[in-house]
């Protein structure tokens, strides 16, 4: 029978035997699957696992800072590492979902290598790849391409010769979730919503500017504020705002206004794959957008995404 306990056990035996006295890196996002992923590896080889944690300028508001600490405090051997510039100059003026996901995925490559590089003799390279991952990377290649290309499946620089060790292969995201409360994490790093590697740059529409970042993290962080202090954080899977390439008429006081226009999307969902639009309370929506457009300057007009997946994603782009 399939209990958290027994997994646990289990795969921490194997990577014992598996890593022995090898070292490991990886690279956390602070998401469930990555950090669960390293807490297993953590549990097998101890300060054996050097963990990095890149801030790519695209995270949520305060993020970076939160989330490092959490680290911390779990006692993983941990580095920030703040790329910001690297990652907005990589982007620069690209506005094609697929050439920005790309950007993005090279960054973090140079960014990762450069720090995987300082450090001597590690054999191995540990990913957070769960099953829906392994699936969605092989069954969305048609002939033609790739729906979107998941820049955190694959993507090895071939000069570091390093193995993948991969725990959560076979789980899906439920599973990680009890796996990660047998591990003791905890529940700010647990019952986060899945957030996607590319951050908010699949959710600025068009090209990435600090300033645009800094506008739909304020949003962002005011919906998303919004969802917990309600109770609504947990009954939805994952949510965000969107930021689009669009300017739209207002007026505030006596004054025309000429301003952006944000999304918020919220859904429901088993592993991503399906998922169905969230009917949030009227007045609950009401409050976010009276809240967003007088507290963000630069935005006059909130619009709630009401599309299921398919036919449509849940991130836009
Ligand atoms: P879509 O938009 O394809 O998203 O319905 C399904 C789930 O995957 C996340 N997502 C990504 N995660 N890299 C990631 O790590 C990506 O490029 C990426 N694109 C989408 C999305 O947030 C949702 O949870």
């Amino acid at each position: 029978e399939w209990t958290p306990a027994n997994f646990v056990e289990e795969v921490v035996e194997q990577l014992k035997e598996k890593l022995g006295n090898d070292k490991v890196v990886m690279a956390l996002s602070g998401g469930v699957d990555s950090t669960v992923a390293a807490m297993l590896i953590h549990r097998a080889i101890g300060p054996n696992l050097y963990c990095i944690f890149v801030d790519n300028g695209l995270l949520r508001k305060d993020e970076f800072e939160q989330v490092l600490h959490s680290y911390q405090d779990m006692g993983l051997n941990i580095k920030g590492v703040n790329a910001k510039e690297q990652f907005y100059t990589a982007l620069f003026g690209l506005t094609d979902p697929e050439d920005k996901r790309k950007a993005i995925g090279r960054s973090f490559i140079e960014v990762f290598d450069q720090e995987a590089h300082l450090l001597t003799d590690v054999s191995w390279l540990g990913q957070g790849t769960i099953y829906p991952d392994v699936i969605e990377s092989v069954s969305v290649k048609g002939p033609s391409a790739t729906i979107k290309s998941h820049h955190n499946v694959g993507g090895l620089p071939d000069f570091m010769k390093l193995q993948v060790i991969e725990p959560l292969r076979t789980l899906f995201k439920d599973e990680v979730r009890r796996v990660g409360r047998e591990l003791g994490i905890v529940e700010s790093i647990l019952g986060r919503h899945p957030f996607p590697g590319p951050g908010l740059a699949i959710r600025i529409l068009g090209d990435i500017t600090a300033e645009k970042v800094a506008i739909l993290q304020e949003v962002d962080a005011i919906f998303i504020g919004k969802l917990r202090e309600k109770g609504l954080y947990n009954q939805v899977w994952q949510a965000g705002a969107i930021l689009l390439p669009i300017q739209s008429v207002g007026v505030m006081g006596d004054e025309r206004t000429y301003e952006r226009v944000v999304a918020l999307r919220a859904v429901a969902s088993v592993d991503g794959m399906t998922a169905d639009w969230v009917h949030l309370p009227y007045e609950f929506l009401a409050e976010v957008s009276n809240e967003i457009i007088n507290r963000v300057k630069g935005v006059n007009r909130v619009v709630y995404d009401i599309s299921s997946k398919p036919p449509a994603t849940i991130e836009w782009e």
